[in-house]
């Protein structure tokens, strides 16, 4: 059942997503959005797409959910719907919805599941996608940052290389075909209005990969 975060509420159900979602040129997915800023920032300025936010923390998006119902002229933004759902447990009725999907910046088991290739994870995506979407992925950590997340979930060493090498199949496998692959540099990173791209962009220097691809189906 969908769990649809509206203000500061949760209702269950009562959405016809397809329905809403047939109103509309592209349906974009940001994928554990977070606060959902992304979302509602996009939503505002491509009023013609619908922009749909995921995340598995309900409360994180309440802010931005609160804006996005008001009234247009008071900020609202009627074209971006926060939804309360784990990657790898999306409702059913997300399935073949997408025209773009965006994961940016995950951490906990998105970012596992990202950077391992996992079936759960991928399989989300790509049952959530209509055939021929696009996929958009950032990613970064580091032993100077994130030791111990390296350590308790096994992550393996990012490279250009292991995104080639090793991700590439496990994608192909899966139905996704990854294509560019670049380091971007903080300024880079920085125009993605999400909040920890900003976060992030004015911090140190890290290494981001940005990772960019189709999703064909099996
Ligand atoms: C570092 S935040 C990034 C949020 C946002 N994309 C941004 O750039 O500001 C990572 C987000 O991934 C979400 N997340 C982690 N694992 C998830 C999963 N399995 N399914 C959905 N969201 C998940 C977390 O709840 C968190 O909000």
């Amino acid at each position: 059942m969908l769990r649809i975060v509206r203000g500061k509420k949760i209702e269950n159900g009562g959405l016809d997503l397809r329905e809403l979602a047939s109103g509309y040129s592209s349906v974009i997915v940001d994928l554990g959005t977070g606060d959902g800023r992304f979302v509602y920032k996009m939503a505002r300025e491509q009023p013609r797409n619908l922009f749909i936010g995921i995340d598995a923390a309900a409360e994180n998006m309440m802010e931005y959910s609160s804006r996005a119902v008001k009234k247009p002229p008071k900020g609202g933004a009627s074209n971006a719907v926060y939804i309360s759902a784990g990657a790898e447990d999306l409702p059913a009725e997300m399935s073949g919805l997408a025209d773009k999907i965006y994961v940016i910046l995950p951490w906990g088991s998105l970012l596992e599941g990202i950077v391992k290739g996992s079936g759960e994870i991928l399989g989300g995506i790509a049952g959530a996608a209509r055939p021929g979407a696009a996929l958009e992925l950032f990613f970064t950590y580091s032993h100077l940052h994130e030791e111990g997340e390296i350590g308790r979930r096994e992550l393996p060493a990012l490279s250009l290389e292991y995104i080639e090498n090793t991700m590439t199949l496990l994608y192909r496998e899966k139905g996704i075909l990854l294509g560019e692959k670049e380091i971007i540099t903080n300024e880079e990173l920085r125009r993605y209005e999400t909040h920890w791209a900003r976060k992030l962009g004015f911090g140190k220097n890290r290494t981001v990969f940005h990772v960019k691809g189709i999703i064909e189906g099996l």
